[in-house]
């Protein structure tokens, strides 16, 4: 048995998301989002679930600093709710929002864990979905209003911000397949709601870096491991198509490099809301990149029958989570070292993973949690392969913090460090919140 040995200066945390956990959808003044919408129409999400109340942190936050202290995290990645501080989504301030943020904030910085805030994750004000929400440039100049509140209350006491959190998912899942709010299906608005999602990051990043001096200023990608199924020209095709509509679409022009020529002729639409200087502002610089990694990916074309096609080569190892995805660590060294090859991001982070199964309380009251261990063992393992390699990989913030409200699957699926009893509220920290405390103290982890 071996150990790796982390940098001194390597950043450990844990990270959630203002819809997720907060609650209190209607409390103090704050407006609707597309989520509380989306949520309250029924069909959309499994077993009716809503994010109204969630794990409660609006109120409970203290506590969760406290546990968050005794694990020992020196960073917590969290999301501030855009219709919290600004209800309309621009104008009026909710101060009462903004005081909620000022206490969290003082609250983890008196406990010694630096804030790690994103933007924008997922909950964009209802009151700019009704004029059209990213598929209309407004929205973009409404963000920029919002990242100038924020980072003025807020700036002198963050030193690392996100603007957006995996633009893929917002306009894709969102616009596209329907899945996520707003629940549209156009292809046309998925693709000028992922121009404004990113020419938004880059108009609020001067911005954020005014107000908030020395800040760090990312932005936080999910990042597909992809390959094919087997060696056919059809699943090398898909592959290259899959691995562009996920990623490139959104690295290619973060590093000044436009968008990818092969998928803009496979979209084959007219782009006529990309104005001449959006690209650039696109590509203004940045601290670091975000990356979430989950699983990997093998692609299957969908052009050609199943029996036309080669016999597939490669094959899902067997060990799933409980969302359906294949658990694959050696995928993040992949994406993490690419992405250092072929790009150019002066530091990268881990800023999501984590994985979710079945959790039950035992008779003594804790809960056991062997494969989330595995889980991230084998992940850490990749990451501290990937800085051997070279790759300037800052910090890691395990997904998440506690179990939460997990978008279209409501509560059915656990991704916490920490149980949550939605009926009573109680937490629980389970064995991995204290394996992964042993891991940061050590700073180190076991090679086994
Ligand atoms: C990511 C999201 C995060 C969480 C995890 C499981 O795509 O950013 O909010 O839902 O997946």
């Amino acid at each position: 048995m071996s150990k790796f040995q982390f940098p001194k200066e390597f950043t450990w945390g844990v990270a959630t998301s203002s819809y997720q956990i907060e609650g209190a959808w209607n409390e103090d003044g704050k407006g609707e989002s597309i989520w509380d919408r989306f949520c309250h129409s029924p069909g959309n999400i499994d077993n009716g679930d809503t994010g109204d109340v969630a794990c409660d942190h609006y109120h409970r936050w203290p506590e969760d600093v406290a546990l968050m202290k005794t694990l020992g995290v020196h960073a917590y990645r969290l999301s501030l709710s855009w219709p919290r501080v600004l209800p309309e989504g621009r104008g009026r301030i909710n101060h009462a929002g903004l005081d909620f943020y000022n206490r969290l904030i003082d609250g983890l910085l008196d406990a010694g864990i630096q804030p790690f805030i994103t933007l924008y994750h997922w909950d964009l004000p209802q009151a700019l979905q009704d004029e059209g929400g990213w598929t209309v440039r407004s929205t973009a100049d409404a963000f920029t209003e919002y990242a100038d509140l924020v980072s003025r209350h807020l700036g002198d006491r963050v030193n690392a911000w996100m603007t957006l959190n995996e633009p893929f998912v917002s306009a894709y899942v969102g616009y596209f397949e329907g899945r996520h709010a707003p629940g549209h299906a156009s292809l046309d608005e998925m693709m000028s709601a992922a121009h404004h999602l990113m020419l938004a990051h880059g108009m609020a990043i001067p911005i954020i870096r005014r107000n908030s001096d020395g800040a760090e200023v990312g932005i936080v990608l999910n990042l597909g491991f992809t390959v094919p199924a087997s060696p056919s020209e059809a699943d090398m095709v898909a592959t290259k198509r899959s691995d562009g509509i996920v990623n490139r679409w959104y690295l290619d022009p973060l590093n000044g490099k436009g968008y990818p020529t092969d998928i803009t002729e496979l979209f084959a639409r007219p782009m006529e809301y990309v104005q001449s200087g959006d690209l650039e502002t696109i590509a203004t610089p940045i601290d670091f990149l975000g990356v979430n990694y989950y699983f990997r990916s093998i692609v299957r074309s969908e052009e050609i029958p199943e029996e036309e096609n080669a016999p597939r080569t490669v094959f899902s190892n067997p060990d799933l989570t409980e969302m359906g995805w294949e658990v694959y660590p050696e995928g993040l060294f992949e994406i993490l070292t690419r992405v250092h090859r072929e790009y150019s991001f002066p530091a990268l982070y881990v800023t999501e993973n984590g994985a979710a199964y079945v959790d039950r309380v035992d008779e003594n009251g804790e809960v056991h949690d062997p494969k989330r261990i595995a889980y991230l063992q084998g992940h850490l393992l990749a990451i501290a392969k990937a800085i051997k390699a070279g790759v300037p990989l800052k910090g890691y913030f395990a997904w998440s913090l506690m179990d939460n409200f997990e978008w279209a699957h409501g509560f059915s699926k656990r991704f916490g460090l920490i149980y949550v009893d939605f009926s009573t509220q109680r937490r629980i920290l389970k064995s991995s919140a204290r394996w992964y405390q042993g891991v940061i103290s050590a700073n180190a982890i076991e090679d086994v």
